[in-house]
């Protein structure tokens, strides 16, 4: 069923909780939803789709723009069991880590690491998310797409989706006027033969120090929840997205300076010859852990967040041109000191990013 909401207030639909206001806010719990979108016009406005808000944060001229959002429906569906694996089809608008408890609860294994990411499940194929030397391309079988061109749906094959680290084919211009209405995971059938393994992280590996036995789909989901929260603000408690911005990755040559300069600097070598380097110690390094714009010692307004330098966080009453301030900033100082350019993972949605020109 559609429904319809005037006049929205964008900072509801962030985690941030950044925004101006929104024309209208509309819901829809199926496919046919979108084809009597498609039939009534809808999408020959400026629209915009939204998820859970962990991924994007809003300008303050987006007044005429109209925001969708698939609404939260949480029942996968199984559509195979093979002797290994099992093909799991879900809705676009169900909360990912209910999904992932549901398939830790059912013993199937792939996902338990990405346990506790904020978000849709709609929105786990177009950033690719990962976490724990897990990512979604890793149990990805097939992506449902709606072209809101056409009104026509079509199915995208794993290697069809071109995924990379935090990145797809659903960021290119080409799917910008489409939406990922269903995603079908292939999970393991976690047996004797196909045992788990603890994700090889050291914070995950000093988590089961002491354990002997291999650790349950369940304890390892249970481990990554609690030291992802201990690490990163429960966005209910201190409004944030998460990390803000990507990883940086560079040449081996450029690593091998910053390693000659900084020899604690954490760094992860790529199979393709790139080395992966942690933007939350780029920025720590530049001593703006905790920063805030004013040099303000109250915490108010946008921030640095002072246990995770790749956070940004909002104390309270912080806006859209508050927040760009400081990720130019940040970018400034982190290119002035490093040569290299950091980029958000988080979506900065302004006139030029819903723009259906
Ligand atoms: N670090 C610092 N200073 C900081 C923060 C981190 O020096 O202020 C260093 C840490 O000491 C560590 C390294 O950076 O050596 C990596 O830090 P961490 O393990 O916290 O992971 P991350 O690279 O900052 C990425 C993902 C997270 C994911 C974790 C764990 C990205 C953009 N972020 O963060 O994903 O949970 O790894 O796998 O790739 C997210 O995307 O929202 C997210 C939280």
């Amino acid at each position: 069923m559609i429904h319809r909401e005037n006049n929205i207030d964008l900072a509801t639909l962030s985690t941030l909780k950044i925004g101006g206001r929104g024309h209208e806010y509309v819901t829809v719990d199926g496919y046919g939803d979108l084809q009597q979108l498609h039939r009534e016009g809808f999408f020959d406005n400026l629209w915009h789709i939204v998820g859970g808000g962990s991924d994007s944060v809003f300008s303050d001229d987006l007044e005429d723009v109209h925001f969708l959002r698939l609404v939260e429906m949480n029942t996968p569906e199984i559509i195979s069991k093979e002797e290994d694996y099992t093909l799991v089809r879900i809705w676009g608008g169900a909360n990912w880590d209910n999904i992932v408890a549901w398939s830790v609860q059912n013993n199937l294994a792939g996902i338990e690491s990405l346990a506790a990411i904020p978000g849709t499940v709609g929105a786990a194929p177009i950033h690719n998310i990962g976490a724990y030397g897990s990512e979604f391309s890793d149990v990805c079988h097939e992506v449902r797409v709606f072209d809101t061109q056409t009104g026509e749906g079509a199915a995208l094959s794993h290697e069809a989706c071109q995924f990379e680290y935090r990145k797809s084919i659903f960021k290119q211009a080409a799917y910008a006027e489409h939406i990922v209405v269903y995603v079908t995971l292939k999970l393991f059938h976690a047996t004797e033969k196909r045992t788990i393994s603890i994700p090889a992280y050291k914070d995950v590996e000093k988590f089961f120090e002491e354990k002997k036995s291999t650790p349950t789909l369940r304890e390892i989901y249970d481990a990554i929840t609690e030291i992802r929260w201990g690490k990163l603000p429960r966005p209910e408690l201190l409004p944030n997205c998460g990390s803000f911005f990507k990883n940086t990755i560079v040449p081996q040559d450029q690593a091998d300076q910053w390693i000659g300069e900084h020899p604690d600097m954490p760094h992860f070598q790529l199979d393709d010859g790139n080395v992966k380097v942690p933007t939350g110690w780029l920025i720590e390094s530049i001593g703006m852990k905790g920063y805030q714009v004013d040099g303000s010692l109250e915490k108010d307004g946008i921030a640095v967040y002072d246990k995770h330098a790749l956070v940004i966080v909002n104390y309270g009453g912080a806006t859209y041109d508050d927040l760009l301030s400081l990720v130019r900033e940040i970018q400034t100082r982190v290119q002035s000191k490093f040569n290299v350019m950091i980029h958000p993972e988080v979506c900065m949605i302004d006139r030029d990013a819903v723009s259906n020109d």
